[in-house]
């Protein structure tokens, strides 16, 4: 059973944004019984070899959310990115809503503040955003109830989102096909990554789940839903009770093998600002930094 209570007859409308650049999925989330919304990681453009931002996707979403005449009440990060850059204060100032994310930001800010020896000016209190939230915290979008989980281990800010019988788990879990996330960044854990996958698992099993991305493994469409049900039968790295042995095991031995994600130093630059882009210097430029052998 679940220490976590939530109410599955209510349900949002969810509506899924791919972005195909870095597989991110971003949600628009409404409540049944209003025009309030919650927008979940967003994601900004990157062309990282060329240094230049743009906003199509987060246009796409703000056109979306527009035509349906929405009221945006929160903006959520499911955790600190390392693969895509949240396009969060930009929708935030078109459209409002508060931004929020796990308390544990600072945990994460002050690791990467160290590691881009970001100077005293880059605050590490969680401060850039509007709302740190703990285990179990709630809160409403319209008359929709919501629950913030803390499921660390692929990072220590991770959580999942519950609204109504929808549960955003961020990297959490991937689909069934997908397995899990790595958690070997600074602050990851697989042991902890499995009690927290336990913990998302233990929620009732007609709970949707929504992933923050899908990566078509085996050749297979993209796909960002599934259900509690569907993972503890048939996930790959946790399913059919797979012991916490079994998972630490292989995750350790997986991670060992991959690479840095593409946009990792990018990623957390503006991630752990809330998705601000660095200060600009005394010449008015903004510059993001590349520490050498730091990751
Ligand atoms: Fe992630």
């Amino acid at each position: 059973m679940s220490e976590y209570r939530i109410d599955t007859s209510v349900k949002p409308e969810v509506k899924g944004f791919f972005d195909p650049a870095t597989n991110t999925i971003s949600y628009v989330v409404k409540d049944p019984g209003s025009n309030a919304c919650a927008i979940v990681d967003s994601v900004m453009d990157i062309d990282y070899a060329a240094g230049r931002i743009t906003y199509d996707h987060a246009d796409e979403i703000i056109k979306w959310v527009k035509q349906h005449d929405l009221k945006v009440e929160w903006l959520i990060e499911t955790h600190v990115h390392a693969d895509h850059l949240s396009a969060a204060p930009y929708i935030q100032d078109k459209l409002g809503g508060k931004l929020g994310i796990g308390r544990n930001i600072t945990v994460v800010q002050d690791t990467f503040g160290k590691v881009f020896n970001e100077g005293t000016e880059f605050q590490r209190d969680g401060s850039q955003f509007d709302r740190l939230f703990d285990d179990g915290d709630t809160y409403k979008v319209g008359g929709m109830e919501c629950l913030a989980i803390h499921t660390p281990g692929h990072t220590p800010a991770c959580m999942t989102h519950v609204m109504g019988d929808a549960a955003f788990v961020g990297d959490t879990l991937f689909m069934p096909d997908g397995g899990s996330a790595r958690a070997d960044f600074p602050g990851g854990d697989a042991s902890v990554l499995y009690n927290s996958i336990q913990k998302v698992l233990s929620l009732p099993d007609e709970t949707r789940l929504f992933m923050c991305h899908d990566y078509g493994p085996n050749g297979r469409d993209i796909r960002w839903e599934t259900t509690v049900a569907d993972e503890k039968l048939h996930n790959i790295h946790v399913g059919g009770g797979k012991t916490k042995e079994e998972f630490v095991k292989f995750r350790t031995e997986r991670d060992a093998q991959l690479d840095m994600p593409k946009l990792i130093i990018p990623s957390l630059q503006v991630n752990m600002r809330g998705g601000e882009l660095p200060p600009a210097d005394t010449s008015g430029k903004r510059f993001l930094k590349v520490p050498l052998n730091g990751l």
